[in-house]
């Protein structure tokens, strides 16, 4: 069984080799994922005006940039990808708002101020985790009482299904979870972790969270007649949302 800094060790060179096909996020939105609702729709951060925010798994920064453009008075943005943290800096490099970048996996964000955020919030990065209830805990630690947590990940009934000959099919089982080796997700080796719903779920309360919504929603475009034979396509998200979304609280 291959262990956890191993995968940590193959899935950061992974990201660092991917980094520029991941450019992505506009300034004025704040997208949870290719087909579901938006922040301007959802509003499940709420007004960010004035508000001491996390990210995890930063990515390009977008997000960051989309907060500090809706006031956010200081954000911290975690990923462990040295070439996605240099991107988001260049992105950001614009905005006044103090924007603290750390380097680091998201299991082990040791650097972080404890009871500190108003808001944490993780873009499609929270699944790459290795461990689930690790980096949970290292959340709910950095939020203040009362401070919000929202996430979105492919949703993972879309993950396992794939599409051939016309038809949806099981590629993989839903409920044996465990990491899997992907020799060729944009040709660099990476290793995914397969949760299932409930695991998100019974993690977060494990953790201390309290869930407030679980978002399984699509949103697609008139115009877009995408093929299943896309990882993400409009047919597919006509009968499976390709995300999900959950937000929940500390007491
Ligand atoms: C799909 S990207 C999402 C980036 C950004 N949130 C966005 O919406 O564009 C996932 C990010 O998670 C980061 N990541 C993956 N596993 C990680 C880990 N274990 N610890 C920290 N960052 C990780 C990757 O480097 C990548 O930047």
């Amino acid at each position: 069984m291959i262990k956890e800094h191993e995968i940590l060790k193959i899935n950061k060179d992974g990201w660092n080799k991917v980094a520029d096909q991941f450019f992505e996020g506009t300034f004025n939105n704040l997208g949870y994922g290719t087909y579901s609702p938006d922040e301007n729709e959802l509003n499940l951060l709420g007004d960010v005006k004035g508000k001491v925010i996390l990210e995890v798994g930063c990515g390009s920064g977008h997000t960051l940039e989309y907060l500090a453009n809706k006031g956010a008075r200081e954000l911290y943005g975690v990923d462990f990808s040295t070439v996605q943290l240099n991107t988001a800096k260049r992105v950001t490099s614009y905005l006044s708002t103090p924007i603290h970048f750390i380097e680091s996996p998201m299991e082990d964000m040791t650097e972080l101020p404890e009871a500190y955020f108003d808001i944490a919030v993780s873009i499609y990065a929270l699944g790459w985790t290795v461990n689930l209830d690790k980096t949970l805990k290292n959340v709910y630690d950095s939020l203040k009482s009362g401070g919000v947590f929202v996430f979105s990940w492919e949703h993972p009934v879309h993950s396992v299904l794939e599409y051939d000959e016309e038809k949806l099919y099981f590629r993989r089982s839903y409920v044996d979870e465990g990491p899997e080796k992907h020799e060729s997700w944009r040709s660099v080796p990476i290793i995914m972790n397969y949760r299932k719903i409930s695991t998100y779920i019974n993690a977060l309360v494990k953790a201390g969270f309290i869930i407030d919504q679980v978002v399984e929603e699509t949103r697609i475009p008139e115009n877009d007649n995408s093929k299943p034979s896309k990882w993400y396509s409009a047919e597919k998200a006509r009968m499976i949302c390709p995300d999900i979304i959950i937000k929940s609280h500390k007491l």
